[in-house]
């Protein structure tokens, strides 16, 4: 039981979503110190009850007032929402650390992946009675640097060209019952119904469904291009990305094709990433055997395989590998809360 008097007290803000119920099982898994918890979520579903650490909680609407003695809240409401709250409750002094994309790219926002960039966090602290914000980076960019930033550190990356295999978890819970809804219409032979996606999503693939930007990129694709940039303290790395969405119901997989500044063989990549935290390797070339989205689902740990040479890439300039994460966990809810686990 994680329950104590003198630790922070806690506020989950969008506690009926996809990331929100999944906050609550890691809070719980890593035995998150707490004093009190706050289940915050919209008008719609105050009342409702949800259960945490063997207690039962009712749901609160999220108001300007929700955060009166909250140490720290886990945001993950959308960034309209965010952009709204997420100010005024660290102007009275709550430390927040915020999901969405809408604090992400201000200056003096940190980007924060803790096994990548500790060292952003800056000395916020809970109990100096100093709120602030903290941005969790997109899912994709967090699954993508676990794995390249050991190699990163090795051998300096010059550019960057990622492919995403986007599951449905990662726009939320209604996309995940869509996805099932459909699978089911289409098996009976009925036409699909679409209503988070403008398009048949089961039995089908997708450009990812972010807005395009004036560049032709979508915001997905731009966030992975900007975020790595701002992570890495690396104004000069060239990154560039397709994002599309694919009808897997839970962990994103990357395809990621890296050139580096300075050679990097692929044992030793594969030593980097066998000592890199939070990531470990499936790539059994005898059997066929390599990461997939069922094998991260539900788990905390990145896996990285196809470990390989790029062969278009004169001398170990190059290398490509293939990377799957859990993006409702450490993409969104594990990442969240140990970056709490800092503030502490
Ligand atoms: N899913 C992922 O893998 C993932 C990964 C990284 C980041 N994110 C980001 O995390 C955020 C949430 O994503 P999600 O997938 O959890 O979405 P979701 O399943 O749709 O959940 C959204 C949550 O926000 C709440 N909410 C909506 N409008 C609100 C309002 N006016 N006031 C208070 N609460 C409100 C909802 O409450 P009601 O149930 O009451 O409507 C619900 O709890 C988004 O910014 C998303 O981009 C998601």
């Amino acid at each position: 039981m994680s329950l104590q008097e003198s630790a922070p007290s806690l506020a989950v803000v969008g506690v009926t979503g996809a990331v929100g119920q999944e906050f609550l099982s890691v809070l719980s898994d890593r035995d998150f110190p707490y004093s009190s918890v706050k289940m915050l979520a919209s008008k719609r579903s105050a009342g409702k009850r949800v259960a945490f650490d063997g207690r039962e909680y009712t749901v609160e609407e999220l108001t300007a007032d929700s955060f009166e003695g909250v140490d720290i809240a886990l945001f993950s409401t959308g960034g309209s929402i965010s952009k709204e709250f997420g100010p005024r409750a660290a102007e009275r002094g709550t430390i927040v650390v915020d999901n969405s994309s809408a604090f992400r790219m201000v200056d003096g926002v940190s980007l924060v992946i803790p096994e990548v960039n500790p060292e952003a966090m800056k000395g916020i602290k809970v109990g100096t009675g100093k709120g602030a914000l903290i941005a969790n980076p997109n899912c994709s960019t967090i699954i993508c640097l676990m794995a390249v930033t050991p190699l990163h550190h090795h051998a300096k990356v010059k550019r960057m060209v990622v492919s995403t295999y986007q599951a449905a978890s990662g726009a939320g819970a209604a996309a995940m019952e869509e996805l099932v809804q459909q699978t089911r219409e289409v098996l009976a032979g009925k036409p699909p119904t679409c209503n988070i996606f403008s398009q048949q999503y089961a039995f089908n693939l997708f450009s990812h469904n972010a807005p395009i930007t004036e560049n032709g990129y979508n915001e997905e694709e731009m966030k992975l291009v900007k975020e790595t940039r701002k992570i890495w303290n690396d104004t000069e790395v060239k990154v560039t990305a397709t994002c599309i969405r694919v009808p897997v119901m839970r962990a994103h997989a990357e395809s990621v094709n890296l050139q580096f500044e300075n050679p990097l063989d692929e044992n030793t990549a594969r030593e980097l990433l066998r000592k890199a935290p939070g990531v470990y390797i499936i790539d059994d070339r005898a059997s066929n055997t390599f990461p997939t989205p069922l094998d991260v689902s539900n788990k905390d740990d990145v896996a990285v395989g196809r470990i390989r040479r790029d062969v278009s890439q004169d001398g170990n300039f190059g290398l490509d590998i293939f990377v799957c994460g859990d993006q409702i966990r450490k993409g969104a809810a594990l990442n969240a809360v140990q970056i709490t686990e800092m503030l502490l």
